[in-house]
């Protein structure tokens, strides 16, 4: 053979690769809604920039007629490519191909990829179309996701590991995606679940949909496994190439700087007005986040679970932060176990990956009630504790309104490591409310008094008097200054240069042991 020759026998080989499980499944793929998994890589990498390896692997099993079904890819499109310049590793299944079913050699081919992002510092994209282990391969294919799962989780906190649900993803293959640090899912085609609807029906007599026991509304809004739900496969697509503007390549590297043109000494005259006069009235904290930012620019993280409390990525005078807020127009803004889950995470990714923590504070406290005491409340909340206490990237801390209780301490106060603490004049910083505090209080007295109403009024007028305001708190150094809020977006972006340098560290151990 001359090397003509072998060459058209190479280009005939790639061909047969790039096909997967050829022209008829494609189509049924694409009667789904579905993309290939090789349309999603180009959607999800820079033009052209996608280099494949590993392409002509095949699985090695024989067992189950799986001998004469051996397809070059084994299932799954493997590589790196570049998202705005930076290198990204990525994997990409091929549900074409034994409906995406993970064999030994396709996880092989996801491990190797995962350890050249570990090496070389860059994030690993998983495209995920599966319908878990491979059954005919047997404990080979358990091994293989165990194999997987120990790379996610080695990986975790080096580099970022985000994960894209594009079909039905049952067994092993949701667990994967849970290790790494977000999940995208599509509104219609994308499923999660440990066991699906059949194996339910049997267990629990149940009777649930697909959509119902783990579709993206389910786990975007009420599980809380997912971070993002879109409406299709280029919009999820589209929101990761998005998220790695405010996210660095590794656990080293610094994140990358806005382009925004916002000027970092504008003040914003609105914030005058946000907060309404009557401590009880709630308004959106997106308005106030969206004022302060560059630009406006807020790339919201969970926005459709626990929406009592807001977290999300956004620039401010370029530099990359993680915004955590709580939400007065939802429950009063209150710390539930949800919030307390979404906000605990939400605070550790960013901490894992340098990324300065922006809190802006306005909450009443704790839940209370069985529900959330039975639920762990405790151990839920403690770990919103714990991942404020543990972060030792810049905290700055803005406090709008209300503080109160052991959420004054939980939202990145001064006491447990918060470097830039500022009040607005509306804040309230006390043990609890003027009214709850003055029935504790004065419960006697009042219940004595002519009139019960009056003197109620009169010791809730003298409590707030005395501690529903800012300046308790700035009188010992607890807050760095009360500040007006036109000028919260300079003196944020001022303060943030001024942590440039911030060097802190924990002691040292194996690893810590939040309360899980
Ligand atoms: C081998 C599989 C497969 C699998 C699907 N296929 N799942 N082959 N192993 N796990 C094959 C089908 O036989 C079919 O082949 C083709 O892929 C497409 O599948 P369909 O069923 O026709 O597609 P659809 O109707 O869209 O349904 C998709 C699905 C369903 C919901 C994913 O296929 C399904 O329920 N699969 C099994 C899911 C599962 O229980 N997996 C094992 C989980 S246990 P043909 O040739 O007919 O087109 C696990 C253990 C790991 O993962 C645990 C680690 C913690």
């Amino acid at each position: 053979m001359t090397m003509r020759d072998k060459l058209e026998l190479l280009t005939r080989r790639a061909a047969e690769a790039e096909q997967g499980g050829g022209a008829d499944r494609l189509k049924a793929q694409h009667a789904k809604g579905k993309l290939s998994a090789r349309e999603r890589l180009d959607l999800l990498l820079d033009d052209g920039s996608f280099v494949e390896l590993d392409r002509f692997v095949t699985h090695r099993s024989e067992a189950f007629g799986l001998g004469s079904q051996r397809v070059y890819g084994d299932g799954v499109v493997t590589g790196y490519g570049r998202i705005e310049g930076r290198i990204v590793y990525v994997f990409s299944q091929d549900f074409t191909v034994l409906g995406g079913s993970l064999s030994e050699s396709h996880a092989e081919k996801i491990c190797k990829v995962m350890d050249l992002a570990v090496r070389n510092g860059a994030p690993v994209i998983g495209l995920n179309d599966s319908g878990g282990a491979r059954i005919q391969e047997g404990v080979a294919s358990l091994g293989g996701y165990a194999d997987i799962f120990l790379r996610n989780t080695l990986a975790s906190g080096v580099v970022p590991q985000i994960s894209a649900i594009l079909g039905p993803c049952a067994g092993g293959a949701v667990y994967s995606p849970a290790i790494t640090d977000f999940i995208y899912m599509v509104q219609g085609t994308s499923y999660m679940f440990v066991t699906g609807p059949n194996v339910v029906k049997t267990v629990t007599h149940e009777d649930v949909t697909m959509e119902d026991l783990g579709g993206a509304s389910t786990h975007a809004g009420t599980s809380g496994v997912a971070h993002f739900s879109h409406p299709s496969e280029p919009a999820a697509l589209q929101a990761i190439r998005d998220l790695f503007r405010y996210v660095p390549s590794n656990n080293v590297d610094a994140p990358p700087r806005g382009r925004g043109t916002d000027p970092r000494d504008r003040r914003d005259e609105a914030l005058l007005d946000v907060v309404p006069d009557h401590p009880n009235k709630p308004y959106d904290i997106h308005d106030v986040i969206r004022r302060i930012v560059d630009d406006g620019d807020f790339y919201e993280v969970h926005r459709d679970y626990a929406a009592n409390i807001v977290c999300g990525f956004a620039h401010l005078g370029g530099f990359s932060v993680g915004i955590v807020a709580n939400q007065p127009a939802v429950l009063a803004g209150v710390l539930d176990i949800s919030a307390s889950l979404k906000a605990a995470r939400f605070i550790r990714f960013c901490d894992c990956f340098n990324i300065p923590v922006v809190t802006f504070v306005d909450v009443p406290g704790f839940l209370p009630g069985t529900a959330q005491e039975h639920g762990g409340i405790i151990k839920h909340g403690a770990k919103l504790l714990f991942a404020y206490c543990e972060a030792t990237v810049p905290k700055l801390t803005v406090i709008t309104r209300k503080a109160y209780g052991g959420a004054y301490d939980v939202m990145s106060s001064k006491h447990i490591r918060g470097d830039f603490n500022v009040a607005w004049p509306t804040a309230e910083i006390a043990v609890m409310g003027p009214k709850g505090a003055v029935e504790i209080l004065f419960r006697k007295e009042i219940a004595d008094s002519d009139d019960p109403q009056k003197a109620t009024d009169a010791k809730v007028a003298e409590y707030t008097e005395a501690f529903a305001n800012p300046y308790v708190a700035a009188a010992r150094g607890y807050v760095d200054d009360v500040i007006d809020p036109r000028d919260t977006r300079p003196r944020l972006i001022d303060a943030l240069e001024m942590l440039q340098g911030k060097r802190d560290r924990n002691p040292p151990k194996k690893h810590s042991n939040i309360p899980l």
